[in-house]
């Protein structure tokens, strides 16, 4: 036994190979997140003890809610954490007790394929996702009602602490304040990327963010430092419409259908270099819109999560032939989560990549339902919880 774990989990620790934490565990699709005691096993082999300060409520969570993502349950939700080492297992040499880290919501390991050819968003890794089973040896560290707990991007960042493998961590500067830095997990890599990587914005074009939330607002921010001309926000709630001129917005529409005949009076009709769907919820039936919002040789970057059941799209596949119109999907907006989130801090840091605002509310661990309810209203950019 590590003692060293009892001083540092003082409130939370029992003696002996495992420590208890507290952690929002889903059991059946469609019920509430339950907040209930957690127990942890000390890190294995390549796994680091992390105390999380804060963590994003994030859309795909809810698809797991709602079953749109067929995860393995039950379930600890949160894949947008922020916190500090506490403690490393066997061979981890490059992170200690104090680190402060960020987690990727998808895994790098440095040596498959994707990895080595600057597309850690697809990890090998990213395999486990769905079973949420630790990488080193497909087991669980997290117990609850003497039950196995699966993870979120293997994370569980809706929990106080947790155990992960070493390939989820960003190591990041002490002075970023964490209940701001977890937002790079996900919401901010995932839309700055959308624009920037994915959709390849370019000095002067004409950018469409369907959704603002907290991947639309980031894809916004994304395409406005990229260079775009003119950056149209589109959603049906007025409070995203008013928030997205403030991240960058040039023009809102409240729908797609409406957005339509803007964007030909913006363009002289030649419309949207490029369409970034950041939809709650994605959409076959609507895809033909985000098409006929595209300009001859433009892209759209599917970034929303379409319910893993939908297998149709409703587009017009004569316009890609005839004018060479691009469809493209982007996950974690295309970015390298050890290059990515330190450099989009760094920009936060300069003054030219705005977390604050993202952050319309916070929540303790308790509120986590509030905050989905909140999200689901339309009344948050992005809600966030905030662990003592
Ligand atoms: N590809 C990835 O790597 C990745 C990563 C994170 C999240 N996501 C997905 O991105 C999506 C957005 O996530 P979020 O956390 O920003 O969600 P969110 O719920 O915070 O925001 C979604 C926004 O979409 C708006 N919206 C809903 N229907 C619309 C419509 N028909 N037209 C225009 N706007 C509409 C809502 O009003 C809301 O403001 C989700 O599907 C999420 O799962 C993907
Ligand atoms: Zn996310
Ligand atoms: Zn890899």
């Amino acid at each position: 036994m590590d003692r060293r774990r009892g001083t540092f989990l003082v409130s939370t620790t029992t003696w002996g190979y495992s420590v208890k934490t507290q952690a929002g565990i889903l059991w059946e699709t469609n019920t509430p997140w339950s907040v209930e005691e957690v127990e942890l096993d000390a890190p294995k082999a390549g796994e680091v003890l992390v105390k999380l300060a804060a963590s994003g409520l994030c859309h795909s969570d809810e698809h797991l809610v709602t079953g749109d993502l067929p995860f393995a349950l039950p379930i600890i939700g949160g894949h947008e954490g922020a916190g500090v080492v506490q403690e490393v297992g066997e061979g981890v040499s490059w992170l200690q007790p104090g680190d402060h880290v960020v987690f990727g919501f998808i895994p790098s390991c440095g040596k498959c394929v994707s990895c080595s050819t600057g597309h850690q968003n697809l990890c090998d890794m990213g395999a486990l996702l769905g079973l949420g089973v630790q990488i080193a040896d497909g087991t669980s560290r997290h117990h609850a009602q003497g039950k196995d707990l699966s993870l979120m991007c293997l994370l569980g960042t809706f929990g106080k602490h947790t155990v992960v493998n070493e390939a989820s961590c960003i190591k990041i500067d002490k002075d970023v304040p964490l209940a701001r830095a977890c937002l790079l997990g996900c919401g901010v890599v995932t839309g700055w990327g959308s624009a920037v990587y994915a959709g390849d914005v370019q000095p002067g074009d004409v950018v469409c963010v369907v959704g603002i939330g907290g991947i639309g607002a980031n894809a916004i921010q994304g395409a406005k430092l990229a260079g775009a001309k003119k950056v149209i926000a589109i959603d049906p709630v007025e409070f995203k419409r008013e928030k997205a001129m403030e991240f960058g917005a040039t023009h809102t529409f409240s729908s797609m259908t409406e957005a339509l005949a803007g964007v030909q009076d913006l363009t002289w009709g030649t419309m949207a270099n490029k369409v970034i769907m950041t939809m709650g919820v994605g959409s076959g039936e609507v895809l033909g819109e985000a098409l006929a919002l595209t300009a001859k040789r433009g892209r759209v970057v599917i970034t929303n999560i379409h319910p893993a059941m939908e297998m149709s799209a409703s587009v017009s596949l004569l316009d890609v032939t005839l004018m060479e119109k691009q469809i493209v999907g982007s996950l974690f907006g295309s970015g390298n989560p050890r290059y990515d989130i330190p450099k989009l801090i760094g920009l936060y840091q300069a003054g030219q990549l705005d977390l604050d605002g993202l952050v319309t509310r916070e929540y303790p661990l308790e509120g986590i339902n509030d905050g989905y309810q909140d999200m689901r209203d339309g009344k948050n950019i992005r809600g966030v919880l905030v662990y003592d």
